[in-house]
Parts: C-alpha cells; structure tokens; sequence
C-alpha cells in the first residue's frame, strides 16, 4: 500500500525521518583557500593594478607569487574552457551586463531569452533599456525550446542569450543556426556551467561569441562573490576589459576613459580563492555526473517522477542543480509543495527553485519600470501575456520542478541511497 500524505510514519506527521545526519556542505574548502587569501593579503597588494607589468618575472606558468592573481585566474579559467580570453569582474550580473554593452545592445533592441532562469538574465537586457523576449522552455531539459526562437524574431532582434540552466548546455547547434542566419549576438549565460564540455565541441562559454559565469557562494566555483566573461574574440574582449575597468584603455592615461563602463575589478582575494577553487572543479564534476547517474536512474523509477534529461552530447556535466520534474497526477499522492515538504522533514533538502517566471516579476510589469522605458520612447510588451505563451515554463515553476542542490551530489553512495529512500517513502509503492 502506497503511504497516505497523512501517514503516522512520515517525518512531517512526527514519525522517524529517513536521514538525520548532515548531507555534505558548501562551499568545501580548506587551508588551501586560507593559505591563499593569506599570502595575499601578507602582500599588501590587494588589487590587479598593484601589479605593472614591468615587475613580471614569470618563471613558471603556474607562479603566483609576484603577479596578480586576477590576472592568474582569468588566464587559467580560459585554459580549462579552451577560450583565449578572459575578464575577471564582481559579479555573474555585471559579467552579462558588460557582456551586453560590450555587444552593442542597444536602446529599443530586443534580446530573446528563456524565463526559466535568474533574474540577472531579463535584468542585463532591461538595464540596457533592451526588451527581452521569451520562448517556453523545453519540457524535458528546462532549457530554453531553440525551435521558438526564429518565429520571434523582428527587425529589433540583435541577440539571444541562452541559459545553460543547472549547468545542462542548451541546444547551442540550433541557437547558432539561427544566429547566424539572422547576424544576432550570442551571449551565453553560463552561471552554471563551469567546466561543461560537450563531445568534441569544448567547453560551455565558448559556445557563442561570449561567455558568462557566476562564482557566487552557491556555484561549482565559488568565490563569494565573482563573475567571469570569456570570448574568443579580441575585439569583445577589448571592450569588456575596457568596460570593466571604468572606460580605460591600456597605454592610455589613467584618468582618461573611452567608454561608459562600469568599476567592476574583481579583487586579488576573491582571485586567490577562485584559484584555488577552480583547482577543485573538474574532479567535483566528475563526481556529481557518478552520483547523479546513479540517483536518476533509480529515482525514475518512481511513479511521477522524471529528471531532466541531459545533453545528448555531454562529457563533462556541472550538474549544478540536479532537476526533477514531479506530476501529482501521476504520482496520485501530494502536491509538488507539499512533497518538498515533506522531504525536508525526511532529512532530504530540497526546493522548489524559481516559484514564478521571470516575465511574472513584480517589476516587470510596473508603472516604474513602463515610464522608465517611456521616457525613451520603448513600448515594452505585456508580459502578463507572457504565462499564456509558456505553458512549460509556468508547469515547472507552479507546479513541477523539484530542484537538488549540487552539494549533495558530492556525497558517496550511501548518501544518493538516503535520498532515494526519501524519495521512495513518499512516492513508492
Ligand atoms: C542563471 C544565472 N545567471 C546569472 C546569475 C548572476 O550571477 P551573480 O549572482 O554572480 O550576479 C546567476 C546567479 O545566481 C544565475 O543563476
């Protein structure tokens, strides 16, 4: 007999939860970090342009001492992407913003994205005075559906912003077709890919003409705060660096600047700690894509419960989130709320993520947000019309998504087998 919601024996009654001890924590660290921040600060050069390029005397790649370690960690981040270059700044957010301007966004353009995402995604277009515009999400990987892009597509369209969402690549062969086919930009949000490589294609981030990632304290690297843009393309990076750094150009004199930029350096403490995190990636990955395979595979078991499906392609997957889709009608017991719950009480952790859409933000809609555009002579569009046209988008946020945290896929077997327990105390036969 399936257990009721009412059940004595669930956790959330007051019956034995499933797990009590703690799953693993992040962000992992150890003296590495400490031992890196310390040097830093030891050096009393705690930002890049403590550092003339006069004094360089690189001995070794690998050498930190006596250079700066922003310039470091831009240098191996774009290694371990395969991209030539890389600018370090604050934030995932100003990384899009930068990348944005650095494109040539302008007023009144439009930029088609996915609403299945942080809100940095729609925020780095409005703050250009640029007009997103949504498809649905593909049901089965939460990405945004390609196939919708062209029939989106006017004569303001200049650039399309996929988001690798949980670290999951997008379908970057038919977002690129179409790029190409009508000259937009491609700007890739790759707050959750670090380190995804699809099978002879490289690396997420360079899938497009630029790249954007978040080292926030809950990303696969994680500096606290921190974001990273990479390119291939010498003009892009030109512009973001000058961007970044306030307008300048080098060579040129300090305070003379070429561009509106932003004042966004990241500092030589967070580099220390993405460096050192950085190090610790790729093996993480790996163990996340063991884990994850073995959760999966029993938890599709279940009735009503499905994963998101990965890349075909993938080799290498950041599995920054592990997504489950849930259908109560399937499952014929509980709600997707009142599941979480449940599991929560189980010892399980785990969250329902974006509760609405992007479009369905309170500021999206709003007569501040309306006379700002205005007051430029931009009409933005409904985007109340928007929960109409994403039938996908609006299941997963209201209903369907089930989302697990990277960290506990960093667990052993024993760990994936307590959240199957969970999982299966719930929704099992
Ligand atoms: C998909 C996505 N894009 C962009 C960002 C923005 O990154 P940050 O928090 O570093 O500004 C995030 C961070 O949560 C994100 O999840």
């Amino acid at each position: 007999m399936p257990v009721s919601a009412d059940s004595p024996s669930l956790a959330i009654n007051g019956g034995d939860p499933v797990r009590t001890r703690p799953f693993t924590t992040w962000p992992i660290h150890d003296d590495a970090e400490r031992d890196a921040v310390t040097a830093v600060a030891e050096s009393g050069k705690w930002w890049r342009c403590a550092y003339s390029a006069d004094e360089l005397d690189i001995k070794s790649p690998d050498q930190l001492e006596g250079r700066s370690r922003v310039e470091a960690f831009e240098e191996r981040f774009a290694k371990a992407h395969g991209a030539k270059y890389a600018v370090a700044v604050t934030n995932g957010t100003v990384a899009l913003e930068i990348a944005m301007r650095a494109a040539g966004i302008q007023p009144g353009d439009e930029v088609i994205t996915t609403p299945y995402t942080f809100i940095a995604t729609s925020l780095c277009i409005m703050n250009q005075l640029a007009v997103p515009v949504y498809t649905d999400i593909d049901p089965h990987s939460y990405n945004m559906d390609a196939s919708q892009i062209e029939g989106l597509i006017t004569e303001r369209t200049k650039a399309i912003i996929p988001v690798h969402f949980a670290g999951n690549p997008c379908d970057m062969r038919a977002i690129n077709a179409v790029a190409k086919k009508h000259e937009l930009v491609v700007i890739e949000d790759a707050a959750h890919a670090h380190g995804v490589e699809l099978e002879g294609q490289g690396f997420a981030g360079t899938w497009g003409d630029v790249g954007c990632f978040s080292f926030q304290e809950s990303k696969n690297v994680a500096t606290g705060e921190g974001g990273m843009l990479l390119t291939n393309d010498k003009r892009l990076y030109d512009m973001a660096f000058s961007l970044h750094h306030l307008g300048r150009r080098e060579g040129e004199l300090w305070y003379k600047h070429f561009h509106q930029g932003w004042n966004a350096r990241m500092t030589e403490l967070t580099a220390a700690i993405g460096i050192v995190q950085l190090g610790r990636l790729f093996e993480q990955n790996a163990r996340r894509m063991e884990n994850s395979a073995y959760l999966c595979a029993a938890l599709a078991e279940l009735p009503g419960l499905e994963p998101c499906r990965n890349h075909p392609e993938i080799v290498k997957h950041s599995h920054h989130l592990q997504m489950l889709r849930y259908d109560a009608d399937t499952s014929g017991r509980m709600s997707r709320d009142e599941l979480i719950k449940a599991l929560n009480a189980e010892g399980i952790p785990c969250l329902a993520g974006y509760t609405f859409p992007n479009y369905a933000n309170p500021f999206m809609n709003s007569e501040e947000t309306r006379s700002r555009f205005a007051a430029a002579g931009i009409t933005l569009p409904d985007y109340a019309a928007y929960a109409e046209r994403c039938p996908h988008t609006e299941r997963a946020c209201y209903s369907e998504a089930i989302w697990l945290e990277h960290r506990l896929l960093l667990g052993d077997k024993s760990d994936m087998d307590d959240i199957i327990a969970g999982f299966t105390k719930l929704l099992g036969k």
